[in-house]
């Protein structure tokens, strides 16, 4: 099945195969073809052109696209999807004046979403992380990670992977999951953390890794939660596994958390609200990918992550939601666009980078998502009619989408 997408006012990330990432200044451009047309052959992206040039193949429909563009699909690279219940009581809480950490502190916060997990059936559990996915699909994204840590026990962490195998099997967009055991320590522990990272490390991990339920091993490195030691300890044995880290670290404090996720080979490292300049000389001599969450900077009222250091210095930037009950509450990645242009003072060029090709990085999937390039995946959006690509991020909280497509069709709403 071939169709021709013609009379695209603009088609924007238009990439060579080679091309897996974009760092520092290469982030300023987004390579884009005006008045466009493109052919989809199957699930996948056959070819494109300019309308001066136009498509004189054959092809079995024609979608005329004038005056709307057409983009690769956000690529968000970090998110808890799978949870359950809410937490809007904290959030109410927490207008009145407690604190993230004080509402942690006494029992709430990820110990509260995990409580409510371990007392909801893997079948509701999954309907409740179904209807997420399938909001954030309508919402432009078409590749995503999945994080467990809301179980915080053997049973309740295999329950969160399970069913983020079943939403893979069921769903058409590439999905990653990592296993994110060592999230926050069980009340039950409270005195005796390292017991609860033998139960991570020796019983959980590995039964993990014997059922193939994830890609990557993640733990929340930060102060009250898990420290330096536990990271390394965690990451030494989950390589042995064949598991690679994608680290949360850096969102209150710098505690040398950096480090030992490049240290370890991590693929990216995610937060980074709090950056010292030694932490930066660490990721300029590596091959790990920042990822900032700039939707929960907004939530959390917390520094946004310093992106202009960042790029500024040559790295290369990824963009996720972090949608998760919690911290952030929303896995719109057209907010996240915007807050990276309006908060982190990134350009709408370096930002959609951010959240397509680099996101893509950031889960190991470039080679199949992230731009418009011949052989990748049909996973797309197509805009409604808008002045340029600025209008993006600058019109935040309109719905600019008109269409997305996973594998060459079409969403039906
Ligand atoms: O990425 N920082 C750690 N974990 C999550 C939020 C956890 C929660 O509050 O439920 C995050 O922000
Ligand atoms: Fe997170």
């Amino acid at each position: 099945m071939k169709t021709l997408f013609k009379n695209i006012k603009q088609l924007l990330q238009v990439r060579d195969s080679g091309v897996l990432k974009v760092s520092g200044a290469e982030m300023k451009e987004l390579p884009s073809i005006s008045n466009a047309w493109m052919l989809v052959e199957d699930d996948r992206i056959a070819d494109f052109g300019s309308m001066n040039d136009a498509y004189t193949g054959d092809f079995d429909e024609a979608v005329d696209l004038n005056g709307k563009m057409l983009l690769p699909s956000w690529c968000d690279s970090h998110t808890h999807i799978v949870y359950a219940g809410n937490r809007e009581q904290e959030f109410a809480d927490r207008i009145k004046g407690l604190t993230y950490e004080e509402i942690a502190n006494r029992g709430g916060g990820i110990l509260n979403s995990a409580e409510t997990l371990q007392k909801t059936s893997e079948n509701e559990l999954y309907e409740q992380s179904a209807r997420r996915l399938e909001e954030v699909i309508g919402l432009g994204t078409g590749a995503v990670e999945i994080k467990s840590g809301y179980g915080l026990t053997e049973d309740a962490e295999l329950k969160m992977l399970r069913v983020i195998r079943k939403l893979k099997e069921n769903y058409q967009l590439p999905v990653k999951a990592t296993f994110l055991g060592a999230h926050a320590i069980p009340s039950e522990f409270k005195s005796e953390p390292k017991i609860y990272m033998d139960l991570v490390i020796e019983e959980i991990l590995p039964e993990v890794a014997r059922q193939e339920l994830a890609e990557y091993i993640d733990i929340f490195c930060e102060k009250g939660y898990f420290s330096v030691e536990d990271t390394n300890r965690l990451l030494t044995e989950a390589k042995k596994l064949g598991l690679k880290p994608k680290i949360h670290v850096n969102q209150f404090h710098s505690i040398g958390g950096i480090k030992a996720a490049v240290d370890h080979g991590a693929l990216s490292v995610d937060h980074l609200e709090v950056m010292t300049s030694e932490d930066l000389e660490i990721l300029k001599n590596s091959q790990t990918i920042p990822v900032a969450l700039p939707s929960c900077s907004l939530f959390l009222s917390i520094p946004y992550t310093p992106a202009r250091d960042l790029i500024d210095a040559g790295l290369p930037l990824a963009l996720a939601t972090d949608f998760n009950p919690g911290s952030t509450p929303s896995g719109n990645m057209n907010l996240v666009i915007s807050l990276a242009c309006i908060k982190m003072k990134m350009t709408p060029e370096e930002a959609i980078n951010a959240a397509t090709i680099n996101g893509a990085y950031a889960m190991e999937l470039s080679e199949e998502v992230g731009s418009i390039t011949r052989g990748k995946k049909a996973n797309f959006i197509v805009t409604k009619e808008i002045p340029s690509y600025t209008f993006l991020p600058y019109a935040f909280g309109t719905n600019s989408i008109d269409s997305v497509y996973l594998n060459g069709k079409i969403l039906q709403h």
